[in-house]
C-alpha cells in the first residue's frame, strides 16, 4: 500500500472546561471521521475529495462551529465562512457570510471548479449556490438552542466570543478542518468555521483566507488552522508554515514548532494548526489548553487527542 496521510481538527481552546461526557463526544465524532477519511484514501480517492468529504461530516454534526451548529453573530444570525485548496495544482476557492448553504466546504469547491474566480462572499455567493442548485437550509436547521443562549450570555457580557475561548465558560466549539495526502502524493486543505460569536456583520476570520487559515501547496505543506482568525490573519500563518518547509527546508514537526513560536511572539496568537509536509509528515501546533484533532497515517492506527 502506497503512503499516505490525514489529519482532521474540530477546534481549540480550554477544553478541560468540557465534561468528560463532552470531550468523550468529540473523540467519539474525531474518531468516526478519521476511520472514513482513512478508508477514502485506502480506496484511491484524491486528497482534495477527502479533505471536501471530512469536512462535511464535519460541519453535519452540531457540536462543532461549522455548518449546522455555527455560532450567532450579532443579530443572531450564521454568516459562514470556508475554504479548500488544492496542492497539485494551487486551484482554490472560498466564501464568506454565507447563511443557507447546508455545507459551506461544498460551496467554496464549486467555486474553485466552476468559476473563474477564487473567493464569493454574502448576496454574491448566495446566488451562486441557487444557481449551482447546491443544497441550503432554513435558519432553524443551523441556530441551535445552545448558541442562542451563548450569544444572549456574550452579548451581556459585551464581548466578542471565539467558539472556545480559553478564560471563558462555554457550551461548544470547533471550527473544523482536514489536510490529506493521498497514494499518489498529493496536499490537499480544507477549513470551514461559523467563526466568532456576536461577531459584527460582515466580519470574516482567517477559514476563508487562503494563507492565513488554509493553504496546499505539493510544494511544501497542506495547513489547516482554527482559533482567533484576527491573530492568523496577521500573521498569515498557513502560508507561513508553508515557507519554512519549502524555503527552510524544515520538515513537518520543526516548522510546526517554529510556527507557533512566532505566532505567540508576534501577534500573541490564541489558536492552533494541523499540517502534512511534503512528504506526507504530520505536524501540529497550538497556544491554546487543547486542540480537537485525529491523524492517521498508512500502516498506523489513528489517533485522537484532545490536549497537547
Ligand atoms: N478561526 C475561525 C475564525 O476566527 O473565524
Amino acid at each position: 500500500m502506497k503512503k499516505y496521510a490525514l489529519i482532521i481538527h474540530g477546534g481549540c481552546g480550554a477544553l478541560s472546561q468540557f465534561s468528560e461526557k463532552e470531550q468523550k463526544a468529540f473523540l467519539k465524532s474525531l474518531e468516526k471521521v478519521i476511520k472514513r477519511g482513512e478508508r477514502f484514501l485506502q480506496k484511491g480517492e484524491k486528497a482534495l475529495d477527502v479533505v471536501e468529504k471530512c469536512v462535511k461530516l464535519l460541519e453535519d454534526d452540531p457540536i462543532f462551529n461549522a455548518g449546522k451548529g455555527s455560532v450567532l453573530n450579532e443579530e443572531g444570525e450564521v454568516e459562514m465562512d470556508a475554504s479548500i485548496m488544492c496542492g497539485k495544482t494551487m486551484n482554490t476557492g472560498a466564501v464568506a457570510g454565507v447563511k443557507s448553504a447546508k455545507n459551506p466546504i461544498t460551496v467554496a469547491r464549486r467555486i474553485m471548479e466552476k468559476t473563474s474566480h477564487v473567493f464569493l462572499i454574502g448576496e454574491g455567493a448566495e446566488k451562486f449556490i441557487r444557481k449551482e442548485k447546491i443544497e441550503r437550509k432554513p435558519a432553524s436547521y443551523f441556530i441551535l438552542p445552545h448558541r442562542v443562549a451563548q450569544l444572549k450570555k456574550v452579548k451581556k457580557e459585551g464581548i466578542v466570543l471565539l467558539d472556545h475561548d480559553d478564560n471563558k465558560k462555554n457550551t461548544k466549539l470547533g471550527t473544523v478542518g482536514a489536510v490529506a495526502y493521498d497514494i499518489y502524493g498529493d496536499l490537499a486543505a480544507a477549513t470551514s468555521t461559523g467563526g466568532m460569536s456576536n461577531k459584527m456583520i460582515g466580519r470574516i476570520g482567517d477559514s476563508a483566507l487562503i494563507g492565513c487559515g488554509n493553504f496546499a501547496d505539493n510544494k511544501s505543506a497542506g495547513v489547516s488552522c482554527t482559533g482567533r482568525g484576527e491573530d492568523f490573519i496577521k500573521a498569515a500563518l498557513s502560508r507561513r508554515i508553508a515557507d519554512l518547509v519549502e524555503l527552510k527546508g524544515y520538515k513537518a514537526k520543526k516548522a510546526s514548532k517554529k510556527a507557533t513560536q512566532y505566532f505567540k511572539e508576534r501577534v500573541n496568537g490564541y489558536g492552533g494548526f494541523i499540517m502534512i509536509d511534503r512528504k506526507g509528515n504530520i505536524g501540529e501546533g497550538l497556544t491554546t489548553e487543547g486542540l480537537i484533532r485525529a491523524y492517521v497515517k498508512q500502516g498506523k492506527k489513528p489517533v485522537c487527542k484532545l490536549f497537547k
